[in-house]
């Protein structure tokens, strides 16, 4: 048996890209998902043909909460190293439905680590969240205290990082935390801003918009956010967290509603209303970290990455008019 590598959550939009590079790299790719229904499964499934096209590529549908379908994969094939990009990603709905984020993120990433120790896998990456940095001063380093969470979301990403730091401890699973700066790029999710925002303004539709706006995020590109997640699971770093982030000054939603206006020749009509208590105002990462340790730092600016975003949007306009918002 020749060793793969295991991503999962890989119908998702981070965890696509992630396959996606190390497809194009030679790698031999298993995925697996269980293809929710959290958002319109279209946008999943279309991630998912992309990724088949590829001889190297497997994908199998499989729960990460269920412990048997996973001993029977990792039965099945040797994996060099687990990339755990599923999970229960959005923090508003993270109020409503706190326990799914806890047996997804907690007990899903703990099966996992059971399934490496259980099969002698070294490498263990985990995506977590700058949402771990609610309140804290800014650009955000790897070594606040992170342990007042301010919503139910980051609360199971704390866990899973803390659970990752004990298997590390007593099995020596080498396992990197990258924790992510709001990603957004082509076939994006779309409960999240940029998508959205995108929609209603070509649509000529209302735009939801909790808060006033001038909330900043430090926008990422998924294919920065991808090319890192590899980068940290191709080093032995023992255990560590490391940021990946924009790094530029934050960029207010304000100004991102102005440049897709701009783009798409529209303007937006933008119903404010009262900004969430889950929700961060502003985010920045620290970013020295990773490109000490992984030399990597972004390469997509934001004015790229939006370029890229309508592109995508107008050649392929009729797969987004059918996407749910
Ligand atoms: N998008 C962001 O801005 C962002 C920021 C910080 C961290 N993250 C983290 O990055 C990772 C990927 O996020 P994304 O934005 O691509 O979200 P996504 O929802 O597009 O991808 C997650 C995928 O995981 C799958 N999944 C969920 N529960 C599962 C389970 N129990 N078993 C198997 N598959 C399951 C979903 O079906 C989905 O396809 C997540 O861990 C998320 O918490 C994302």
């Amino acid at each position: 048996m020749s060793k793969k590598i295991l991503v999962t959550g890989v119908a998702g939009f981070i965890a696509s890209r992630t396959a996606q590079m190390l497809l194009d790299a030679g790698h031999e790719v298993i995925g697996i998902d269980n293809m929710n229904s959290y958002y319109d499964v279209k946008l999943k499934e279309f991630r998912l043909n992309e990724l088949k096209k590829n001889e190297n590529f497997r994908f199998y549908n499989i729960d990460i909460e269920h412990i048997v379908d996973l001993e029977k994969l990792f039965a099945e094939n040797e994996f060099s190293k687990v990339l755990n990009l599923a999970a229960r990603a959005g923090v508003r709905y993270s109020m409503e439905n706190p326990d799914i984020y806890v047996s997804t993120n907690i007990q899903g990433n703990l099966n996992l680590l059971n399934m490496c120790k259980k099969h002698n896998i070294k490498k263990f990456v985990l995506a977590s969240t700058s949402s771990l940095y609610a309140g804290k001063e800014m650009p955000f380093l790897e070594t606040l205290d992170v342990s007042e969470p301010i919503s139910p979301y980051a609360a199971t990403k704390k866990g899973a990082e803390a659970m990752c730091y004990s298997y590390h401890h007593l099995y020596g699973i080498d396992c990197t935390i990258v924790r992510y700066f709001t990603v957004y790029g082509e076939l994006s999710r779309p409960d999240m801003a940029q998508l959205r925002f995108m929609k209603w303004i070509d649509n000529e539709q209302e735009i939801t918009l909790y808060g006033d706006g001038t909330q900043a995020r430090d926008f990422t590109h998924v294919d920065d956010i991808a090319r890192g997640t590899i980068l940290a699971s191709e080093k032995d770093l023992g255990f560590e967290i490391i940021n990946l982030g924009g790094g530029e000054n934050p960029i207010e939603i304000n100004q991102m509603i102005k440049m897709l206006e701009q783009r798409l020749g529209k303007e937006a009509i933008v119903n404010n209303l009262e900004f969430n208590k889950s929700d961060m105002h502003k985010t920045w990462a620290n970013i020295d970290k990773a490109n000490k340790l992984l030399g990597w730092k972004p390469e997509i600016s934001f004015t790229e990455g939006i370029d890229r975003c309508v592109a995508h949007y107008k050649d392929n306009y009729a797969f987004y008019q059918g996407i749910e918002l």
